[in-house]
């Protein structure tokens, strides 16, 4: 029983996380704020994915051979509604200065609506992108901002 305590006052402290945590941070849906259940450790998971999970910072962003990666994902997944230079169209654009929702402007919110999706036409990712594959986008995303004087 005392062990049993402990546990479930680490957990209360927050110094166990679960799956849906990494670090401090939850990730969650951006609709209705459910949290998401992204494995954030472990097996499976490279360490440029466990890294952005521990930092919420993209390793991908300005790493040439990546963002060739992240041009064919988004190629082939992306551009039909944000556009070859995300400008938007079907979806929003990716050149203002602002995000949609408070979340997405930040990396591990924008992690989070593509692997899980948003509103209207813009679907889960999970399943057919893998994590690196999703931070590579977003780091080629950052590309096209940068290539657009977006700051
Ligand atoms: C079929 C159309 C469609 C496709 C394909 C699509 N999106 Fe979207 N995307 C949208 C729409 C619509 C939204 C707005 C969703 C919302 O308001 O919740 C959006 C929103 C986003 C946002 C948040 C933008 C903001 O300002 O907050 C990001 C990031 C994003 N998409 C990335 C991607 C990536 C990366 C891909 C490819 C892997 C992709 N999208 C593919 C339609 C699409």
């Amino acid at each position: 029983m005392k062990l049993a305590h402990a546990l479930a006052a680490a957990v209360l402290a927050g110094s166990i996380t679960t799956a849906a945590n990494a670090g401090d941070y939850t990730y969650r849906h951006v609709l209705d704020g459910s949290p998401l259940d992204i494995p954030t450790s472990g097996e499976g998971l490279s360490d440029a994915v466990k890294a952005f999970h521990r930092t919420g910072e993209n390793p991908f962003v300005d790493d040439a051979e990546a963002l060739k990666e992240g041009k064919k994902v988004y190629s082939q997944y992306c551009q039909a509604c944000h556009m070859p230079d995300g400008s938007g169209r079907i979806g929003p654009s990716f050149l203002d200065k602002d995000w949609r929702y408070e979340s997405t402007a930040s990396m591990r919110g924008r992690f989070a609506i593509v692997y899980a999706g948003g509103a209207g036409a813009m679907q889960a990712f999970n399943g057919r992108l893998g994590q690196d594959e999703i931070l590579k986008v977003l780091a080629y995303i950052e590309e096209l901002r940068a290539q657009a004087g977006v700051e």
